[in-house]
């Protein structure tokens, strides 16, 4: 699905509309590459969750999940190496002595090439920035900022120091009191849940009794003052992961590697979005706690893009924790190594971590589910838009919809509801005439909807109408919550 800009867009402006994704804090005209989930956008986020959660520590006995706090010891992200290695660029007006971050700076100068009518020249602009920052060639995008003459707005001279590195991280105070250089009391909001997992390694394997091989999975919030920020949920500066690190004895990390590579490829699979919207990025330039990593890239409207991560990170960071902590970081192993015919015995496990952003996976989702529909026929013009979504992961299973508002009807729709939204989440709806209901329900992507009529109150049966196939028949009422369930597991 190369760059379909137009899909992208009309997926943008249906989340806001039918209550999926809002600009965070709009009455105010929003914060940037910040949203907020709105009450559809939330079930669907949570169900991807869960099944996410379940896969991971129901499903694999000898994985645990774990919450962490966001907030942790600054050293954790020294030792991490966050502090001195999560950077991005930025440049100094040398007249005014104002700092800007280079996209912003470059990113204005395109508003007012927007402003001018200058479409063009702002989208080249923005193309060649993203390029060079992508290289981190930071002489080009020097000469790009004066090439395109970009000035300052408090001096107005083009007037540049070279390009510097900008950390990634969100800093903030600890307590009421601040020292005087400000360090102590400085604290970060975590760029990533895994250093959570690493710190709280022994807590776990020692109250949890654990055995290598086993995981620890979290869910949570990351922050990163992201430095290219424009494309939806895809890259936010508040988002969330999904993240599993697995520790192993050294020396086996290849073949798990390869097993988690497999493994997490046949999750996305069983959601039943097809292969051919994945493929493997294997990274050629490896960070420095790695010694393998790949992607998980989906075909988003605009193209080919990283989903997940899946890492080998060596003993990097609780060997980096261990040093800068002076605790201990070791696990004794006493399954007899058959080299030598005796324990293991004690050592820094290795790790394969599986990284997955929960917002992407929405993105993801939500691209795959979006569909629109040509229905017309020689007589009449139709289309609708409906949502797709994997059954498990629709935000309302099934839909209640009486005929009409009298004759006892709602009576019964009431009856079902209750029968059924204990077990999974259903919507009641008597407004509008039925055609209508249903087109706003399969642009929530609600699988199924079941209308009572006037038949209903003679032999008990309804009409189910299937989103995908816009098939109805007619069945007993009763066998509707069985139905629903079946689809589900
Ligand atoms: N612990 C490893 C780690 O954080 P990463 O590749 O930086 O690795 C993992 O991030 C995943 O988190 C990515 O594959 C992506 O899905 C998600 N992610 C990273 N930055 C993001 C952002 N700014 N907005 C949304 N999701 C993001």
């Amino acid at each position: 699905m190369a760059n379909d800009t137009n899909k992208f867009q009309a997926i943008i402006g249906h989340c806001k509309e039918y209550g999926f994704i809002f600009p965070s804090s709009e009455i105010y005209d929003g914060l940037s590459a910040v949203y907020d989930y709105g009450q559809w956008g939330a079930e669907l986020k949570k169900n991807i969750k869960d099944y996410w959660w379940k896969s991971m520590t129901q499903l694999h006995e000898n994985i645990v999940g774990i919450d962490a706090a966001i907030f942790m010891h600054p050293t954790t992200w020294k030792a991490s190496g966050h502090v001195d290695n999560f950077n991005d660029p930025m440049i100094d007006n040398k007249d005014s002595k104002k700092r800007y971050r280079v996209d912003h700076l470059i990113e204005a100068k395109a508003d007012e090439l927007l402003k001018a009518e200058k479409q063009e020249a702002a989208a080249a602009l923005l193309a060649t920035m993203d390029k060079l920052l992508a290289s981190d060639d930071f002489s080009g995008l020097k000469l790009l900022i004066e090439e395109s003459k970009i000035s300052c707005a408090v001096s107005g001279t083009c007037n540049w120091t070279d390009i510097r590195q900008f950390n990634l991280m969100f800093a903030t105070e600890f307590g009421s009191t601040v020292s005087s250089d400000g360090e102590d009391n400085k604290v970060y909001l975590r760029p990533e849940t895994a250093q959570g997992i690493f710190v709280n390694f022994l807590n776990v394997q020692k109250t949890g009794r654990m055995k290598i091989p086993f995981g620890i999975a979290q869910i949570g919030k990351a922050f990163r003052n992201e430095i290219v920020a424009r494309q939806f949920i895809f890259r936010m500066r508040e988002f969330e992961q999904m993240e599993m690190q697995f520790f192993i004895r050294p020396g086996t990390q290849k073949q798990w590697y390869e097993r988690w590579k497999e493994e997490r490829l046949k999750w996305h699979l069983a959601l039943g979005i097809p292969a051919s919207n994945y493929r493997y990025h294997d990274h050629v330039k490896l960070a420095h706690y790695a010694d393998a990593a790949c992607d998980i890239e989906y075909d988003f409207p605009f193209g080919f893009k990283e989903l997940e991560g899946i890492h080998s990170r060596t003993d990097f960071d609780l060997k980096s924790h261990q040093e800068f902590s002076k605790k201990k970081q070791q696990y004794f192993d006493n399954d007899i190594d058959p080299a030598t015919g005796k324990p293991y015995g004690n050592y820094i496990p290795y790790v394969i971590e599986t990284s997955i952003g929960l917002d992407r996976m929405f993105l993801a989702v939500m691209s795959h589910s979006y569909v629109e529909e040509d229905l017309s026929t020689p007589e009449k013009p139709d289309s609708r838009v409906v949502l797709k979504f994997p059954v498990k992961l629709a935000p309302i299973k099934l839909a209640v919809l009486p005929l009409l508002k009298k004759d006892g009807l709602p009576e019964i729709a009431r009856q079902l509801m209750d029968a059924c939204k204990s077990s999974f989440k259903c919507f009641y709806e008597e407004k509008d005439a039925i055609g209508k209901r249903y087109r706003r329900m399969d642009a929530l992507g609600t699988p199924f909807c079941v209308t009572i009529d006037h038949q209903t109150k003679e032999d008990n049966t309804v009409t189910i109408r299937y989103r995908d196939t816009m098939q109805q028949e007619r069945i007993p009422i009763s066998e509707i919550q069985t139905l629903v369930e079946k689809h589900l597991n």
